[in-house]
């Protein structure tokens, strides 16, 4: 395992990601981890991640020295540099010397351990604003900049390596063999982390957890839930029963899809619950987000405790239902960790995952995983390629995306809409393109406007194509204008009441993905 020290900010999981990447499995650690217990995990090289600090800042995080003593590999990356710099006696100046953005990097020694191989001059993503002027004693200047002296620092005998600058970063354009050099020359590891051994290791896991006992899964639809249940059902078989809510919520095709493609490609036992009547009473005269969600977020659990009691009568000798599945990804491992006390924005409910209050013991096979390492053990289990492929997709569905009252004629409507949306990116070839693309309807808002001869006062359809890489950030979507115009024409020519379509054009932040 290679451990990545995180030093704050976003930039751990990425370097995490791209460690995996090379085909090396990583985990990411707080920076408050005292060393012994980072060194207790038996790490075959560290990271030291960059971070928002500046190291002269009082309360500054810092690494204890032993840390570079113990023979583990370590890079530094941006803070992490620095850190490494001042704990091991160079010189760090808060010289006011910045630099942000794309910089270019100059390679003094270009057949050193980090850089052999790449060009001379690489432009690479800086963000700092103290810079070292002296590397500590040991260590060769690999590479410079225009302001900072030493941007790179390598020592191959303690094997100790550090950059200025945000290797993990696309904008650092050989940044990953950068990385891999360090991983794999620097370090001496071999590219052999595959999601085939997170399969094996998983249905080991997993049959020595449960044993004759039984589980249950809420499926939503979603990639997560879905692999979650496909890889638990290769370890268990017939010991999991899987539960499905049509919430009535949802787009059109999904509930099939997941009676018959999922069913067909795991042979999983399921059980499909028709509450759409419940959650339509429920939703009955809300229009407020918040409070649709926390409804929404409330049945589903009532129905899945309801569904659970029968799959108990239903075999009530058989041995007893103990363990829920739940699709949590490493992201959200390492964000409900971190305990940084980020702010509520929206109350996200992820139908599929329930809360641990459910008194079962959790299965979580996913829980080391990033999302496209998910979708490449969906594709190795054999599911279809609409499933492991799909979108996200809020757990809360349409009922999100009716801006106003959610009723039936309205999610007709809605679904209607979507389904056109969706038709014309995949036939586009844009689905690898977009993140996602929620389709949202104004049905508080009205407008006129003109249909054949007549005059007509109807709702607005919102399209509201993303590009992003975790959904912390996004940008719209600059789709062809004919993709537009095709969705537009069939929208308002194909769905009653929809007189315009219109595109947001808003980034996240300061708009969310989602309108509510
Ligand atoms: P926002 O709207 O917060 O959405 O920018 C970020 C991502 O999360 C999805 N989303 C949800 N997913 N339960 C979920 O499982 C939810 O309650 C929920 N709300 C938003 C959204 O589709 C986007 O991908």
């Amino acid at each position: 395992t290679v451990l990545v020290v995180d030093f704050g900010a976003q930039y751990a999981q990425l370097i995490a990601r791209r460690v995996r990447e090379a085909r090396v499995y990583s985990e990411i650690v707080p920076s408050t981890m005292p060393v012994d217990e980072m060194l207790a995990r038996n790490p075959a090289a560290i990271i030291l991640s960059g971070g928002p600090s500046s190291v002269y800042e009082e309360g500054a995080p810092r690494i204890d020295g032993a840390l570079f003593e113990a023979g583990v590999p370590v890079f530094g990356m941006c803070y992490g540099f620095q850190l490494m710099a001042t704990t091991l006696g160079g010189t760090v100046d808060n010289t006011g010397a910045r630099e942000y953005g794309r910089t270019p990097l100059t390679v003094a020694k270009p057949s050193s351990t980090l850089f052999e191989g790449t060009p001379e001059e690489q432009p690479v993503w800086m963000s700092h604003g103290d810079a070292c002027s002296a590397a500590p004693e040991g260590f060769t200047v690999t590479a410079s900049t225009d302001v900072v002296p030493v941007a790179a620092f390598e020592n191959d005998e303690k094997k100790l390596y550090g950059v200025q600058y945000h290797p993990e970063v696309m904008h650092s354009t050989h940044g990953q063999q950068v990385l891999e050099h360090f991983l794999y020359r620097g370090a001496g590891l071999s590219p052999s982390w595959t999601t085939g051994n997170v399969i094996e290791e998983q249905v080991a896991a997993i049959r020595e957890q449960v044993g004759d006992r039984r589980a249950i899964c809420g499926l939503s639809g979603g990639v997560d839930s879905a692999v979650a249940a496909a890889l638990v059902q290769k370890a268990i078989g017939s010991q999991l029963t899987c539960v499905y809510v049509d919430h009535g919520l949802m787009r059109q095709g999904e509930t099939e899809q997941v009676e018959k493609d999922f069913v067909a490609a795991t042979g999983v036992q399921l059980k499909v619950v028709d509450a759409q009547e419940r959650f339509l009473e429920a939703l009955k005269g809300v229009s407020d987000p918040e409070q649709k969600r926390k409804i929404i977020g409330r049945e589903f659990i009532r129905v899945f405790e309801q569904a659970q009691a029968e799959i108990v009568a239903e075999a009530p000798n058989d041995q007893p239902v103990e363990f829920l599945v739940q699709g949590t990804l490493y992201p959200d491992v390492v964000e409900s960790g971190g305990g940084t006390g980020a702010a509520n924005i929206k109350s996200h409910h992820n139908v599929g995952g329930l809360p641990e209050d459910l008194e079962f013991k959790l299965i979580e096979p996913l829980r080391k995983l990033f999302k496209d390492e998910v979708r490449m053990v969906g594709q190795e289990l054999g599911l279809p390629e609409e499933i492991v492929q799909r979108q996200p997709f809020p757990g809360p569905g349409l009922g999100i995306r009716i801006v106003g009252e959610v009723t039936k004629e309205r999610l007709d409507l809605l679904r209607q809409a979507d389904a056109i949306a969706r038709e014309e990116l995949t036939a586009a070839g844009l689905d690898r393109d977009i993140w996602q693309c929620p389709v949202v309807l104004l049905a508080d808002v009205r407008s006129v406007g003109v249909q054949g001869d007549g005059r007509t006062y109807g709702h607005p359809i919102v399209l509201r194509p993303v590009s992003s890489e975790d959904a912390m950030t996004a940008d719209w979507s600059r789709l062809p204008y004919d993709v537009l115009a095709k969705i537009s024409t069939r929208i308002t020519n194909e769905v009653r009441d929809v007189n315009r379509v219109v595109l947001d054009v808003t980034s996240k932040p300061p708009g969310t993905i989602e309108w509510e």
